[in-house]
């Protein structure tokens, strides 16, 4: 793992302390770190009661008698919306914004924290009535709309479980997970703004119901919210308006109380392999850390603070903090649905200057972005309102850290770049922005409560400027709590790489990390055959298994490029069947399979270059050498090729690039 790029990384001497005002105003002091070293138990249980309304308060705080199958708070007992929603209203707070949202046309609704509970307690209510009951899955294929949020709050409160699935995703991925969970019902909308245009989703819902499969799918009803207006076909019987389903339907909803380790909701991730997983999270431990790092990482002052996650609410960072950390600790947030460039590519900074955005929580890839367009588009607005700025799903260089600071933090917003993953759930390292000395591209601590550590391939811990694996050497409350169906892939995946090692199976998070010499951790990516795009996961082996799926391709190999903005790039090397090689150009081979990628999965996953070769570089035992596709890939000098079975392979493919699709 020795790289120049680390080894400069590794120079970076910019230190910026947090100013003194900061500090003394701040929600979080040193002192947490103290108490959660004390007793790490205690200091959890002790924040889950202050955090959460517990309808039973629990006992007991952990369960690991059998590891990693971890029990937190298992038996208290606690209704995940209602902290979202109804303990705000009757604490007072009902009238404060719980939601701003602002659609892609420039349409917009404020949503008090009183109307959001009335709301989804209509909706849950509507659930109840078309036959949802606790432990049911709903899958949800929605826009970024209010009514996401409704949905997964009203899916929570009758105790069934979510499954979101991102809007971008294909009939073929959406089917794929609505069987793997099995719901019983797909909430989504006609369809929703994106670049300027209505996407449609309805028929994407009603194609993944028809793909042709060994067995009926599980799906009763189809919920559709109007939003984009497009014209849809319907399944009468099936298909169901939101808004008239939901007309007359009582406004009343008593929650009631589920076990802290009911099931809250699945989401899926690629792994290593062309299936994705399921991760389950839920309720009792995952709300207590999505609501304890939502306010200490970004020091939220909730009677005062507008915050504003950009992520999409198909991803894990959507769910945690676009939705129950900020609601959970009675945040106002803003929910946006569209592209940053729609219609003008200043529209992020319009938001920050409508609302008033003081927190910031966004990933490098868009900043980058940003960088590269220039600093005149966002000095045209006022950003003065900005106080701490965030960034998360992939390492952040040096240079858009600074940026970032400088041009959208007025040059005095602390930067918090938090690692975490779909498993963790919640943050898991990160700075705390009024105490900690922050440092250009690296996540630096482990929050209070989180033990992490850096290990060799032994297993054994690196010292101070060493690297090696990132791993949590103690279970945490918002830890995944196994792949829906399949515990053996849980235990394989995450526990078994490091399973004997002192203190018993220590999480094996996939990313490669170094410790410099004041122990600050800086992330250096997957070590496995997960690629990270826009800070967006995704698996060679499921593009590989898409490319295979198109008739005129024999072999394929996907590896993921350096790519200046989006972190890593998905580059295919294809070898066409002999009687299809003379059929189709290289150019237009690759124009096909890119788009059939696209299809296949969806447009996230559509590789950036589709590269024909002739032959793919393979050991001897007949491994494909990903580390030498990558060099090609990445325009380095071809590394090390004794152990190529046939070492002419690589001049072929070298000679054989055809230029970047556009
Ligand atoms: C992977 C998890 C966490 C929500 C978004 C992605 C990478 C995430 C950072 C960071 C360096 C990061 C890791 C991790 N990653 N945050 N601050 N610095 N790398 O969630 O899709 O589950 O992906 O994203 O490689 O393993 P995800």
């Amino acid at each position: 793992m020795s790289n120049p790029s680390i080894d400069n990384l590794m120079h970076e001497e910019r230190r910026f302390p947090p100013t003194k005002t900061f500090s003394q105003n701040a929600i979080a002091t040193a002192g947490l770190y103290e108490e959660a070293k004390a007793d790490r138990l205690a200091f959890w249980a002790k924040t889950s009661r202050e955090l959460l309304h517990w309808h039973k308060p629990f006992t007991q705080t952990l369960d690991w008698s059998n590891p990693p199958f971890a029990r937190w708070f298992a038996d208290g007992e606690l209704n995940v919306a209602y902290n979202c929603l109804d303990r705000h209203v009757l604490d007072g707070n009902g009238d404060r914004i719980a939601i701003h949202w602002e659609g892609e046309p420039g349409d917009s609704r404020s949503i008090s924290y009183a109307e959001l509970t009335a709301e989804v307690k209509q909706a849950a209510n509507l659930l109840t009535g078309l036959g949802i009951v606790a432990g049911d899955t709903v899958a949800i294929y929605l826009p970024n709309v209010p009514e996401a949020a409704v949905a997964m709050l009203a899916v929570a409160r009758i105790g069934a479980i979510h499954s979101v699935v991102f809007g971008g995703f294909s009939a073929e991925s959406l089917r794929s997970r609505i069987d793997d969970a099995g719901a019983k019902l797909v909430i989504t909308a006609d369809g929703g703004w994106r670049k300027g245009k209505v996407s449609a989703l309805k028929p994407v819902v009603d194609e993944a119901l028809a793909l042709e499969k060994d067995f009926p799918h599980s799906v009763r009803n189809v919920l559709v919210l109007r939003r984009g207006e497009n014209d849809v076909d319907w399944v009468d019987g099936r298909d169901l308006w939101w808004h008239e389903q939901l007309e007359g339907v009582s406004f009343e909803h008593e929650a009631v109380a589920f076990e802290a380790e009911h099931p809250l909701f699945l989401l899926y991730t690629s792994g290593t392999t062309g299936k994705p997983k399921g991760i389950l999270h839920s309720s009792g431990g995952y709300l207590t850390q999505v609501a304890f790092t939502h306010k200490n990482v970004f020091d939220l002052h909730p009677e005062t603070d507008v915050y504003w996650c950009t992520a999409d609410v198909g991803w894990i960072t959507g769910h945690s903090y676009s939705i129950y950390g900020p609601l959970a600790n009675g945040a106002t947030s803003v929910i946006y649905e569209g592209t940053p460039d729609s219609p003008h590519p200043g529209r992020w900074w319009e938001i920050i200057q409508k609302y008033g955005v003081s927190l910031f929580y966004t990933a490098p890839t868009a900043i980058r972005s940003f960088m590269k367009l220039g600093r005149e588009i966002p000095d045209a607005f006022d950003l003065s309102s900005i106080r701490v700025l965030g960034s998360v799903g992939e390492p952040i260089n040096p240079e858009a850290w600074i940026w970032y600071r400088d041009v959208i933090g007025a040059g005095t917003a602390p930067i918090v770049d938090t690692w975490w993953q779909t498993e963790t759930g919640a943050m898991m390292v990160a700075a705390l922005p009024g105490v900690t000395i922050l440092k250009p591209g690296s996540a630096q601590v482990p929050l209070p409560g989180i033990s992490i550590d850096v290990l060799d391939e032994a297993g054994h811990p690196v010292p101070p400027g060493g690297g090696g694996f990132l791993v949590v050497t103690e279970p945490w409350p918002a830890m995944l709590r196994g792949i829906w169906g399949d515990p053996e892939r849980f235990v394989d995946t995450y526990w078994s790489k490091f399973a004997d090692v002192p203190g018993g199976p220590k999480y094996f998070a996939g990313d490669g990390a170094r410790l410099d010499e004041d122990k600050d951790i800086w992330l250096l990516g997957r070590v496995d055959d997960v690629m990270n795009v826009s800070g967006h996961r995704l698996s060679t082996a499921e593009i590989e298994s898409a490319l295979v799926s198109h008739p005129i391709v024999a072999e394929a190999a996907v590896v993921g490029a350096a790519d200046e903005t989006t972190g890593q790039a998905i580059v295919a090397f294809v070898i066409l069947r002999a009687d299809q090689a003379d059929k189709h150009t290289p150019v237009e081979a690759s124009a096909l399979l890119r788009a059939h990628v696209a299809g296949e999965i969806g447009a996230i996953a559509r590789p950036k270059r589709v590269v024909v070769v002739a032959e793919l570089p393979k050991t001897r035992s007949g491994k494909i050498m990903r580390r030498l596709l990558q060099d090609v890939a990445e325009g380095r000098a071809i590394g090390d090729t004794t152990t190529l079975s046939d070492a002419s392979v690589m001049q072929l493919i070298s000679d054989g690039l055809t230029p970047p699709a556009s």
